[in-house]
């Protein structure tokens, strides 16, 4: 089975005759496809999280599907905004929002906010009072589970994102008269690909939500619950049923009588969309072991070695020979920058291109890219069967100073 489709597989071939060093490529309309009917439902908001892939041609894309936008620094917020999104369609989270990236905030006219401290609560009042204005803000909440339980939740591991619920109901609402607390948010686990576990975990969240919200006496116009909806990076793994992700949501709005249900969609929204194609330098054998070393690592693709999850790879050209599984390394001095153990056709080697699927989401942007002074690769879209070259290839030259 190929991750690319026929028409995808064409504008790799034709690239790479352009090529000799790694480049992405974003499929505009497979996403547009792809997300054009997730909007179409009365259930939940979706807000694209920016940080999955700031490319304009992505944000545009998601634009005008209709997704509202999260974004999580001043960087993300500017980029949205020369799309020519307007302000008011942007919710702002994040751990590290500073008083001046608050104002900046306020300022460019953003007027939702996810508060994940007590600092951020006062923070976040005092600039809107600076401004005269009134904000729009969500808690974010940590749940803890007994793990003596049998419960399905694994996020307990304690994050910076969002406090406990003992620590918000220290919180005083009243001394906050700028803000206007709307609800709650919570997202704890990422990459999900079982409906029936989300279905679980969303279900086991309400309790304690709703108790919280009670306690604070915030009434619950809106919950979000963050995005972790996942994507399979393995022909094994299942993907997600979307309805059946829209009927819990239904029901989970339901039972909490709120006005409105959100989220913020990273890696479901974009991550099917993008390939990375990458040169590979040479094979060698080396004690028991096949190797590839390849011309783009983790500096292209940080994520294998983040998370010990390989992008799945396949060969461009089509090969008989037989597959062996291969250690894929790429160009970095760290045995950190390893792209994964994947079966590849015995005859792969030099002046071939493994294409690397799943990449839309959490790749160039999350990766290390002037580790050793490589180039920066080139991004296309593909926009009506049209590929556009969004980025060039940018020589370390153009970054060193
Ligand atoms: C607050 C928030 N919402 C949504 C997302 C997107 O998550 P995902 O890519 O799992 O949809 C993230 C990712 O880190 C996030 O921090």
């Amino acid at each position: 089975m190929s991750w690319l489709s026929t028409s995808q597989r064409a504008v790799a071939e034709t690239l790479i005759q352009q090529h000799d060093t790694p480049f992405f490529c974003y499929d505009l309309d497979k996403l547009s496809a792809h997300v054009t009917p997730l909007i179409d439902q009365q259930v939940v908001k979706l807000w694209y999280a920016v940080k999955a892939n700031p490319l304009s041609h992505i944000i545009k894309t998601l634009d005008h599907a209709g997704f509202n936008f999260d974004v999580a620094s001043s960087g993300e917020l500017d980029q949205v905004l020369s799309q020519g999104i307007a302000p008011e369609r942007v919710l702002n989270t994040g751990p590290a929002k500073s008083l001046k990236q608050i104002r900046h905030f306020a300022r460019q006219g953003v007027r939702i906010f996810v508060a994940e401290s007590h600092n951020q609560v006062r923070w976040l009042n005092q600039v809107a009072a600076e401004f005269d204005l009134q904000f729009e803000v969500l808690l974010r909440v940590q749940l803890r589970f007994d793990k003596a339980e049998h419960n399905p939740l694994g996020g307990n591991t304690l994050t910076p994102f969002g406090l406990g619920a003992a620590q918000w109901q220290a919180l005083t609402l009243n001394d906050y008269t700028q803000l206007d607390f709307i609800g709650l948010h919570i997202f704890q686990w990422g990459n999900m690909l079982s409906s029936d576990t989300l279905a679980e975990l969303w279900q086991a969240m309400v309790a304690p939500l709703v108790q919280l919200s009670e306690a604070l006496g915030i009434t619950l116009k809106v919950l979000d619950l963050g995005g972790g909806l996942g994507i399979p990076y393995d022909t094994q793994s299942p993907s997600l049923h979307w309805q059946k992700l829209i009927d819990t949501l239904a029901t989970i709005k339901a039972a909490t009588q709120v006005e409105e249900l959100w989220m913020e969609l990273g890696r479901y929204a974009v991550g099917e969309c993008g390939f990375y194609l990458n040169p590979v330098v040479e094979q060698k054998q080396n004690y028991d072991e096949q190797q590839l070393i390849v011309s783009g690592g983790v500096n292209h693709l940080l994520r294998p070695a983040v998370t010990g999850q390989a992008f799945p790879a396949e060969l461009l050209r089509s090969s008989t020979a037989e597959c062996i599984d291969f250690h894929i390394h790429g160009p970095l001095c760290t045995a950190l920058d390893k792209l994964g153990t994947l079966p590849l056709p015995n005859d792969c080697a030099e002046g071939d291109w493994l294409v690397f699927s799943q990449c839309g989401a959490y790749g160039y942007t999350e990766s290390m890219p002037f580790f050793l002074c490589h180039e920066l690769p080139a991004e296309y879209v593909i926009s009506d069967g049209d590929v556009i070259c969004a980025r060039p290839v940018e020589s370390a030259m153009s970054y060193l100073r």
